[in-house]
Parts: structure tokens; sequence; C-alpha cells
């Protein structure tokens, strides 16, 4: 199968804080781009699970936030922008098993600490940027074959 990418797509989607009636909304859209436009199932998944982990990170951590895509032949890059509160300790964050997910996140079973781990893992690129009290901006780059 090849890629039917002919020149660069791109999009954004804009994600509302604690808004779970279309939590995830942003990850299947790009997803069903993707396989749409032909990319291989094992990337489109990749994409699919950094994409999500980020997008719910916005929306439980954050007020609000953007989901910026852009599609090439060659990769896809993902930013996710919100404006929340920000990360103090970046390492500290990016442990698997660290989580301060409030009480109502954990109840719909989010704070395993596993997000920005898996984020990393998915990723070839992965770059994450936080200023306290301004918002933080997670920026993953997935190559196609
Ligand atoms: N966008 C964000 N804004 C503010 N804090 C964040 C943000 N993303 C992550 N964090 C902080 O980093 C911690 C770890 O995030 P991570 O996504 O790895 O785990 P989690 O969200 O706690 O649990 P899980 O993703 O497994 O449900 C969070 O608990 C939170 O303290
Ligand atoms: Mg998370």
């Amino acid at each position: 199968m090849s890629l039917n990418i002919k020149e660069t797509i791109d999009g954004s989607f804009q994600l509302v804080g604690a808004d779970f009636t279309h939590a995830g909304e942003a990850s299947t859209q790009l997803k069903q781009k993707l396989a749409e436009l032909g990319v291989p199932d094992g990337i489109v998944r990749r994409v699919a699970i950094a994409t999500f982990e980020a997008e719910m990170n916005a929306i439980i951590y954050a007020a609000a936030g953007w989901l910026h895509y852009c599609i090439t032949p060659q990769s896809i890059t993902i930013q996710v922008v919100d404006m929340g509160p920000g990360i103090e300790n970046i390492e500290l964050a990016m442990q698997e098993g660290y989580s301060t997910a409030p009480d109502w996140a954990r109840e719909m079973g989010w704070g395993a600490g596993m997000g920005l781990p898996n984020m990393k893992r998915n990723s070839d690129i992965f770059k994450i940027d936080s200023v306290v009290g301004e918002g933080t901006t997670v920026e993953m780059i997935i190559n196609f074959p």
C-alpha cells in the first residue's frame, strides 16, 4: 500500500478543559484521516496512542488547549498546546507512575502516571516545554516508513 500524501496537510482541534463529552474526538479524527491516507496500521496506532494521551492531559489538567497537526509525505507532527497550570518538574512528571491526577479524574480511570512515558515511547521525536502558570506544549513527531 502506498501513501496517498502529495502535499502538506494540516489542521487544528480545539480542546476544552473537563469536556468529557468530546474528549478523544481530536485523536479519533486524526486516526481516521491517517488511515484514509494509507498510513500503515502500526504507525496509525502509535499516533493514536500518543495523541490521545496528550489530548486527555490537556482536558484533565488545563482550562483549554489546541491540538495542531501537520502531515507530510515523510511524517506527522502533533503539537498539543494548553493554557493550564504548567508542570513544575518535567523530569519527575516524565517518570512512569508519577501522577497528580485529581480524585475526579482517578474515578474515571486516569492517573496511572503512564501518559507522558507512553507519548515518548510512541514518538520518534518527543519534546515537552512548560511554564508554570502559563501552560504546557508537547510536540511529537512520528515518521512514516
Ligand atoms: N498538560 C499538563 N498540564 C499540567 N500538568 C501536566 C500536564 N500533563 C501532565 N502533567 C503532570 O504530569 C503528571 C504525569 O502525567 P501523565 O500523563 O504521565 O500521567 P497521568 O495523567 O497522571 O496519568 P495517566 O496519563 O496514566 O492517566 C500528571 O499527573 C500531572 O501532574
Ligand atoms: Mg495523562
